[in-house]
């Protein structure tokens, strides 16, 4: 008999992970809570998925966890997480993978983060945190121009970050965080936006590890695209697609990033706030003195969404040993295997996504089991409903598309083909055709000189 394991998540994060624990020998059957309806596709395994329960009811959670004898649970929302739900299944003698409530603060609380930063020696901006919206306005008033990053402390879906190019957008955005749920925004965090020397924007990536409270194993990098349009434009999203890993991390700043997550997992461990689970570093580049320094933007208590999508097809490890052994603090011996391949995922979108896109829910989606079929390329369903063998969009962010290839431009290749041959009812398919832009340019320069 091998394990029967959960997953808690809803989205293409969630459908990776389902689909990489499924591949485990070990495991034979895994319950997604909430789950979407791809998940159970093309699975060899059994899947089970339980929709009308919330990532947040935690009390549901442990008792369908402990019907179904659940081994170990893969807390991978950070609503779930900020809820308690890996202390309670801890409490009820379930093996957890994620962080206590104690340490997966790190990503919710924006000034938690920053003060800790501060205490480790951890590379960031310049920033204040202000107890009222006044003193806020203040601060920003006082900036005389300068751009700035205005930050909520809490969770709010993604949102919480807003850049504020000068002070009218500053004091615009002070005043938006009201409006955020579950008490975020009654601290405001106000950041220097951070700059290459010559005054030019810095590059993002991401990077994420694995850690048992001591040890931490590098599992992958990405960069990801928030905007919903081609050329970084339009609103923010969840995640519209990214490459993994991006050319521009080199050997020093990957040694730098590994630096970060030690200092962080030793830091909060020194604190009493030991961290086993995934830990995500959002991260910027800058260039000082003609060199490129990661910076940390944030941290998350998480997997993120898309590039677990892009990162978990290449780790070769076997998941469900790996994720127990982080979750019971014996990660000492584990070494991650990478098949060397680049990914580019890209996310098919409603059209009208993230503003309004009822136009499109309920319409049917064609071309996506054809593309499922295809080799080189994984789908990972969100939005999607599936009704007697028929595809319907119920969401923002549908499904992704992740290709593979040598390098970002063969594994880009591979992606659009695929959604080539998938579209909506209506031409209600929204995706965005440049991800992975910079290092499609990076390669097609190097074959230039
Ligand atoms: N890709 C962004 C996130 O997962 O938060």
């Amino acid at each position: 008999m091998g394990e029967k394991i959960a997953v808690i998540d809803s989205g293409g994060r969630g459908s990776a992970l389902v689909r990489g624990y499924a591949r485990s020998p070990r495991v034979e059957s895994v319950l997604a809570i909430p789950g979407n309806d791809l998940m159970k596709i093309g699975q060899h395994k059994s899947v089970e998925t339980f929709p009308t329960v919330k990532t947040t009811d935690v009390g549901a959670i442990v008792q369908i966890c402990r019907d179904r004898k659940i081994s170990f649970v893969d807390v991978a929302q950070d609503n779930a997480v900020e809820r308690g739900l890996v202390d309670a299944l801890q409490k009820a003698g379930i093996l957890a993978l994620g962080p206590r409530r104690i340490a997966g603060i790190i990503e919710w609380s924006k000034v938690f983060a920053r003060s800790f930063g501060e205490r480790h020696s951890l590379l960031q901006p310049e920033w204040h945190a202000f107890a009222s919206e006044n003193g806020a306005i203040s601060h920003a008033e006082s900036a005389q121009g300068k751009p700035m990053f205005i930050k909520a402390d809490g969770l709010c879906e993604g949102k919480g970050a807003i850049p504020a190019r000068n002070t009218t957008e500053a004091i615009g955005a002070i005043k938006e965080m009201k409006n955020f749920k579950n008490g975020a925004g009654r601290t405001f965090l106000v950041e220097d936006w951070m700059k290459n020397e010559d005054g030019t924007d810095g590059e993002e990536f991401s990077a994420f590890a694995i850690s048992d409270g001591r040890n931490v194993a590098i599992l992958g990098y990405a960069q990801d695209h928030k905007r919903a349009n081609n050329f970084d434009e339009g609103a923010n999203t969840g995640g519209t697609g990214c490459v993994s890993k991006p050319m521009v991390l080199t050997d020093d700043i990957k040694a730098e990033v590994y630096g970060i997550f030690e200092r962080t997992i030793t830091g909060l461990k020194s604190e009493k706030r030991e961290y086993r689970g995934i830990i995500y570093l959002g991260g910027m580049l800058i260039r000082e003195g003609g060199v490129l320094r990661p910076y940390v933007v944030e941290f998350n208590s998480r997997w993120g969404d898309p590039e677990t999508q892009a990162i978990l097809p290449g780790i070769k490890n076997d998941l469900f040993l790996m994720g127990a052994k982080a979750a019971s603090g014996d990660l000492s011996r584990i070494k991650i295997l990478h098949d060397g391949k680049i990914r580019v995922t890209v996310a098919g979108m409603s059209r009208g996504y993230p503003g309004d896109y009822s136009a499109a829910r309920g319409k049917e989606i064609f071309g996506l089991e054809r593309a499922m079929r295809l080799d080189g390329v994984e789908i990972s369903g969100a939005g999607v409903k599936v009704v007697d063998g028929h595809y319907f969009a119920n969401g923002g962010r549908l499904f992704y598309v992740t290709g593979e290839g040598r390098n970002a431009i063969e594994a880009r290749e591979k992606a659009y083909s695929a959604l080539a041959g998938i579209s909506i009812e209506g031409n209600n398919l929204h995706y965005r055709t440049d991800i992975g832009w910079r290092d499609v340019e990076r390669l097609n320069l190097a074959r230039r000189a």
